[in-house]
């Protein structure tokens, strides 16, 4: 059987925290899709580790973590990563597996990436810069490179084939920097990732299945940056609901168990694209301030909001979310009064749905204000000790939704995760 844990919002949900949190109670945990646009943060004995590519089970010896087919690798990253995870004492060759069918994230990807987000001026999606939507494009068009290809002997002519293609785009965008030392790197690196266990991961993780084996399939970016589902064109390109766990795993749908959908507290969204509930205001500041709103990856300032349960009960639907987990609760300890949206208003008409687009439409948000509980609760430990303020927002929300919170997450720390009872 296989369990989900997947962003709800626009990512940076607290997923790593969450996935490093539930790792012990599995044998295997499987990133499915993305690259190095994720950034998923854990606490280490006192230390902040970020995550890019390696799953966040990585530092449970006792758990195996895969890097499914559906992610887009990128060499240079996944080298300094293994390089940190090291310097905890872990052995990577051991506990870390790739699948040959993951897709190559090339120099000249992060190229384009830049070059086409250039081009783009004011209407710029605001991407990570990784390479992740060339690299998934070569995939989708049927040109790219992938891990497995790097055991056959015709990868440097396919490498330069493929370059001389990209460098053409690159032409048009009039795209004018050295790439050089990006693609040195490269290839250093690709020297260190064939020494790491690459794998049939649709084989590795069926037979895991098959002995019994649990497993954690863990999403990157959220449910509202969906390629389908989110707020296109202001999305990434991959499917991060529960539908590219089969495709990005290789695993059958009656296999997956429960989806855990994690949401914070309140809502924030980095990049461009449509956000309904967006503070402009000293509130949003402050929301940003106390939660540390700066992205893992980018470091850019993440806008920030209340939560808007319009978006969470689409992305609750379109995932089939068994149970909701709630982070950031402790960042909201310092508000009077919460906000929390149950209605866009678009030309005079209240909807409960979210609109086929949302970029051209100007959406007014509707409010149903609750009380804060403002009583500081990062110490909290047990449920019977949280305030009842909170326990009333909780309840609102999984009425509103239709899916029940199942843990409240109170800080950035291993331990600060209350199970509802
Ligand atoms: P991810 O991409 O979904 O893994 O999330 P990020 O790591 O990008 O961003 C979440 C941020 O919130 C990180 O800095 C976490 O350390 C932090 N965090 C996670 N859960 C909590 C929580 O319950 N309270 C607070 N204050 N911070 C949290
Ligand atoms: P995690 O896994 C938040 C956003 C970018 C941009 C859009 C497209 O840490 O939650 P891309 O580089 O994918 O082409 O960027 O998606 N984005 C994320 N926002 N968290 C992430 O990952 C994100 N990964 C991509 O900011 O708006
Ligand atoms: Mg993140």
């Amino acid at each position: 059987m296989v369990d989900v844990i997947l962003g709800l919002q626009w990512g940076d949900e607290g997923k790593g925290k969450i996935v490093d949190y539930f790792a012990p109670s599995y044998d295997v945990i499987a990133r499915f899709q993305g690259g190095p646009n994720a950034g998923h943060t854990l606490y280490l004995e006192g230390k902040k580790i970020v995550l890019h590519q390696i799953p966040s089970g990585i530092f449970h010896e006792r758990c195996s973590n895969l890097i499914g087919n559906g992610v887009v690798l990128d060499p240079v990253t996944l080298k300094k990563e293994c390089d940190t995870v090291a310097s905890f004492g872990i052995d990577v060759k051991k506990n870390l597996f790739i699948s040959k069918r993951a897709h190559l994230i090339l120099p000249t990807h992060r190229a384009l990436d830049k070059a086409s987000e250039t081009s783009k001026g004011s209407d710029k999606i605001g991407s990570t810069l990784k390479g992740i939507s060339p690299a998934y494009m070569d995939k989708t068009g049927r040109n790219g490179l992938r891990v497995g290809d790097l055991l056959d002997k015709s990868f440097t002519t396919s490498y330069i084939r493929l370059r001389l293609k990209h460098q053409r785009l690159l032409d048009n965008f009039n795209f004018q920097e050295d790439i050089s030392a990006w693609e040195e790197d490269f290839f250093e690196s690709l020297e260190f990732l064939k020494q790491l266990n690459i794998v049939d991961g649709e084989y590795f993780i069926n037979d895991k299945i098959t002995q019994g084996k649990k497993v954690l399939a863990e999403g990157a970016q959220g449910s509202m940056l969906d390629i389908d589902f989110g707020t296109f064109p202001f999305v990434t390109s991959s499917n991060t609901t529960t539908s590219g766990v089969c495709s990005g795993l290789g695993v059958a749908p009656q296999k997956i168990r429960d989806v855990m959908g994690v949401t914070k507290a309140y809502c924030t969204r980095v990049g461009g694209g449509p956000f309904p509930t967006e503070l402009h205001d000293a509130t949003g500041e402050e929301l940003r301030a106390i939660g540390k709103e700066f992205g893992a990856t980018t470091g850019r300032p993440r806008r920030c909001g209340w939560i808007d349960l319009i978006a969470l009960k689409y992305a609750a639907m379109i995932n089939g979310v068994t149970k909701v987990i709630m982070t950031k609760a402790d960042v909201l300890d310092a508000f009077k009064e919460l906000n929390v949206c149950t209605g866009y208003r678009i030309d005079n008409q209240v909807y409960e749905s979210i609109p086929f687009q949302m970029t051209r439409l100007h959406i007014d948000p509707q409010f149903h204000a609750l009380a804060g509980w403002n009583t500081p609760t990062g110490a909290v430990r047990a449920y019977s000790e949280l305030p009842q303020t909170m326990l009333d927002y909780i309840g609102f929300i999984n009425r509103f939704i239709g899916v029940n919170i199942s843990h409240i997450s109170n800080g950035p720390e291993r331990e600060q995760i209350i199970p509802v009872s």
